[in-house]
């Protein structure tokens, strides 16, 4: 099966479409085939574009994140996706929580691919100000970075 990537965060608003443009950003510049999206485990934020000083940083760093659209995680994404890459530990146990009994993806925190940070959450920037939004990027970038020599060596 293709590999393919769903990041996840809880409004789909902040982290995880950052970790999807930064990660298509990579595949792009490695001419890579791989299937990547994102979406929440909450669900307020169905259907909104990525907040506004999501967007900001992503277009300070030469990312457009304009054209996402929010959605919650449903049943069927865990046998869609090969890899389900949640942002954070809370994310995490709450997608192990509504995993179906037939899903096949392979569930992770994004950071558990970063050499010497496995275990660690990349932080809620959302109630923060753009320095953490910064932070967010820097920690998604890692993530997408390490994850793609991952797919590079076939693993
Ligand atoms: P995200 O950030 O999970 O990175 O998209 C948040 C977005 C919205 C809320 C919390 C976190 N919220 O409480 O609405």
């Amino acid at each position: 099966m293709k590999p393919s990537v769903l990041f996840v965060c809880l409004g789909n608003i902040c982290r995880s479409p950052l970790a999807e443009v930064a990660l298509r950003a990579e595949v792009r510049r490695l001419g890579l085939d791989l299937v990547v999206d994102s979406a929440g485990t909450g669900n307020w934020h169905a259907g909104e574009p990525p907040d506004d000083r999501a967007q900001a940083v992503a277009l300070r760093h030469g990312a457009d994140a304009s054209g996402l659209r929010a959605r919650q995680v449903v049943p069927a994404d865990f046998a869609r996706f090969t890899h389900i890459v949640a942002m954070d530990a809370d994310n995490l146990a709450n997608l192990r929580r509504l995993a179906p009994e037939t899903a096949t993806a392979e569930l992770s925190l994004l950071l558990d691919h970063v050499p010497g940070r496995k275990g660690e959450s990349v932080a809620d920037p959302y109630f923060g100000d753009d320095a953490g939004f910064e932070v967010t990027w820097v920690d998604v970038t890692a993530g997408a970075k390490s994850l793609v020599e991952r797919f590079r060596n076939g693993d």
